[in-house]
């Protein structure tokens, strides 16, 4: 029903999700915050499949944050071995459908199965052009910052930079995606109205859409839903509303 209220030329190119609200979703269910995950994978089967029908051109989903690695072992364990599983059986369809996987974070730091069949899953993708999914795996935006003040800092001790020529765009160069445009809208399930430490250069002018649906209960009218509510707002990126209506100067490209 939704589904017709949306505008198909207004669409989102780049959406991003916050995927929470799997441990709660389970306690409620009486379950235990594995079960929580698993019934997540669910969902990112379903909003792969629903953004790609949409026309999104990129998804990023948040699936593990670097702070994610402190909590217990079990549980860290259980979700490396999902993703293994998500990747064996998703492949075929993603690449089926033309969709080119990427990975962005510490991925380093995962765990040697689960990375190399990342890696393969990369690889296998990588000249697929119909829509982008993006997983950010042990991912801290703050340390993607970090990571390229470091690249930046190598370059200029190579004598490859000048210091006076950092800006916003080499700035932006040197993080984890580059090619990738900004996200225009960010999701989060669960209800929480915060970042925890994603995409926090890209954000800057994303539209936020907070629901208090858990992530497990995530489907395609869901993501009707945000991307209507997406579609009635007004993107003024610091302008007045009269500026931009007036021949959309707030629109940035
Ligand atoms: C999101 O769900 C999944 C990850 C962070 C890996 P949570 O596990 O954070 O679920 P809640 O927030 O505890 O309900
Ligand atoms: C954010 O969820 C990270 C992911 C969804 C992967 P968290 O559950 O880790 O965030 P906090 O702890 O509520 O801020
Ligand atoms: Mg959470």
């Amino acid at each position: 029903m939704h589904e017709r209220r949306i505008r198909a030329e207004a669409i989102p190119e780049h959406v991003a999700i916050i995927m929470d609200g799997n441990g709660r979703w389970a306690e409620r269910q009486g379950l235990d915050r594995i079960q929580g995950h698993r019934a997540g994978i669910e969902s990112v089967r379903a909003v792969v499949r629903a953004a790609h029908e949409l026309g999104v051109r990129v998804l990023t989903l948040y699936a593990f944050s670097t702070e994610n690695w402190s909590r217990p072992k079990g549980e860290v364990d259980a979700l490396m071995g999902l993703l293994e599983h998500y990747l064996e059986a998703e492949i075929e369809e993603l690449d089926r459908n033309g969709i080119r996987l990427r990975a962005m974070g510490r991925l380093e730091r995962l765990p040697d199965a689960a990375r190399a069949k990342l890696e393969s899953a990369i690889e296998r993708t990588r000249d697929n052009t119909e829509m982008t999914v993006l997983f950010a795996l042990s991912y801290g935006g703050r340390t993607e910052i970090a990571d390229a003040a470091r690249k930046l800092a190598r370059d200029v001790e190579q004598g490859k930079l000048d210091p006076d020529s950092i800006d916003e765009k080499t700035f932006a160069a040197a993080l984890y995606e580059p090619e990738l445009p900004d996200p225009d809208l960010l999701i989060r399930t669960g209800g929480e109205a915060r970042v925890s430490n994603f995409l926090l250069w890209q954000i800057a002018y994303t539209e936020l859409h907070v629901t208090e649906v858990m992530w497990p209960e995530f489907r395609k009218s869901h993501l009707v839903d945000a991307i209507y509510a997406f579609q009635q707002r007004e993107r003024r990126y610091g302008l007045t509303s009269e500026q931009v209506r007036e021949g959309g100067a707030g629109k940035r490209s």
